[in-house]
């Protein structure tokens, strides 16, 4: 069998790697998550986080056009199973749909400055909305304003090019 190429070969391995590894295997920082995902209410919390969300993300005029689908369901419970792995629950998401790669997942979709902003502005209502506790509030606040500039995957201005 010929060789794959070696950026390949990495990459394969790394998803295989990743969506092997037992649940809640130890791994540095994820102390700090786990008590993340417990402090807040493990699961329900994150269910009803990402609900909220999404009734945001069905009015919003900017974002809803985004999604292929006719029902955001689907999106819905993919976002949630994330963010649980994510903060240290279950990690079912990789189990499903293996490693994230959410750069590579969000490339057909064009996200700039404007859909960055959207997208922040339904998260972080969702967040102020929700029952956790400040400190745990602000670590999500941090982690999604990363999160969303890390998917922008177009420049804010009009490309201008002279002929
Ligand atoms: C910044 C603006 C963003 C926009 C406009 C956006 C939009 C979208 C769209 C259109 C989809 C496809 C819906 C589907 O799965 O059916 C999607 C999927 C997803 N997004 Fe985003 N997204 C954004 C940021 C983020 C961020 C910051 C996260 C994580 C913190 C995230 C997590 C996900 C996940 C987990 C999926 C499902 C991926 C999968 O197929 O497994 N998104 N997003």
């Amino acid at each position: 069998m010929r060789p794959r190429p070696a950026a390949q070969r990495d990459q394969r391995g790394a998803a295989r790697r990743y969506a092997a590894r037992p649940a809640r295997r130890p791994y540095a920082g994820a102390v700090r998550q786990l008590q993340l995902y417990d402090a807040v209410g493990g699961m329900p919390y994150f269910e009803a986080l990402v609900a909220r969300f999404y009734q945001g993300v069905a009015e919003d005029p900017v974002l809803r056009p985004l999604y292929p689908e006719p029902e955001l369901a689907g999106a819905q419970r993919r976002l949630t199973l994330f963010l649980v792995q994510y903060w240290g629950g279950p990690t079912t998401y990789s189990d499903e749909r293996g490693h994230p790669a959410l750069r590579m997942r969000h490339a057909p979709f064009a996200i700039g400055g404007v859909e960055r902003d959207r997208w922040l502005v339904q998260m972080r209502a969702a967040i102020d909305a929700s029952g956790a506790p400040d400190d745990a509030k602000a670590r999500l606040h941090d982690y999604v304003s990363m999160a969303a500039e890390a998917m922008r995957n177009r420049p804010d201005e009009t490309a201008f090019r002279t002929p």
